[in-house]
């Protein structure tokens, strides 16, 4: 049988040598997706879960290392009540369901966010996921869960006053290496690639910190239709730019607007 379009891709990523280690991504347009079908927003957050799951099996195939997922932001609540109780549960739902299949597939679920925030039913089973994956040394799968990058950088610089007043820590040793320390991604690298669906183009208070040179994938694609073919095609275009961090291109004078 001839390989698939998205078989190929994966040939063609798994040959270069610049995978990103770090691929976060806002899964932008459940409710248009839903609209356009005239269901209810919450049909589109239910097959939202289905492209998560199409990309986090996606994301093992190809190797990338870690997977950050925009789940629920602290601005979420300002939805609807029954909006925001459909997304809980499907998240508590999808974790409960899950979790044996992600330790199987050694995955190492991790969460970002305010978590004292959520339900205490949803922080429970959420901790009881991470707590059975957290030896898997496969695909970390971090889920921003109530998250703010905002409230996120807030609350290191909080600790990091406290560390200061309380002689832990002196001015001197606040640098960008020890301040990450401070923030909730667990020590991840910082995501080498953004991808935002539904043809937004805003960063939404996602990983403010982290994305100072993250390269940016903007699909119109809404996420429901999400899945592995778009994934790799994401990664072929991050694989085909230049990364240069602020400085001139490799061995070349920078190109003139
Ligand atoms: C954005 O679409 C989506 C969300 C705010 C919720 C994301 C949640 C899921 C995909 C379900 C659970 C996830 C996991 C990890 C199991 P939108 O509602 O803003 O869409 P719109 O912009 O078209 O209205």
């Amino acid at each position: 049988m001839a390989a698939s379009a998205a078989d190929q891709m994966l040939q063609r990523i798994k040959a270069r040598d610049n995978l990103p280690a770090h691929v976060a991504i806002i899964m932008d347009g459940n409710g248009r997706w839903a609209g356009k079908r005239g269901r209810p927003r919450t049909a589109g957050h239910r097959e939202g879960v289905k492209a998560v799951k199409r990309t986090v099996e996606a994301a093992i195939e190809v190797g990338v290392r870690a997977l950050t997922l925009y789940a629920f932001s602290t601005e979420n609540w300002r939805r609807p009540r029954i909006e925001v109780a459909a997304i809980m549960h499907l998240l508590y739902e999808t974790t409960k369901r899950e979790m044996r299949e992600m330790f199987e597939n050694n995955i190492c679920l991790t969460a970002s966010g305010d978590l004292d925030g959520l339900s205490l039913r949803q922080r429970t089973i959420l901790r009881k996921a991470m707590a059975m994956t957290k030896d898997n040394s496969g695909l970390v799968l971090n889920l921003a869960l109530n998250y703010s990058g905002r409230a996120e950088i807030l609350q290191a610089v909080k600790r990091i006053a406290a560390d200061v007043a309380g002689r832990k820590m002196k001015l001197d040793d606040i640098t960008e290496t020890t301040f990450a320390g401070y923030l909730q991604t667990n020590g991840l690298p910082d995501p080498d690639l953004l991808i935002r669906t539904s043809g937004e183009y805003r960063l939404s208070n996602f990983l403010l910190w982290q994305t100072s040179y993250t390269e940016l994938y903007i699909t119109d694609t809404l996420w429901p239709d999400f899945g592995r073919a778009e994934f790799f095609a994401a990664l072929e275009d991050y694989q085909k730019r230049e990364r240069r961090f602020g400085a001139v291109p490799k061995g070349g004078q920078k190109k003139k607007k």
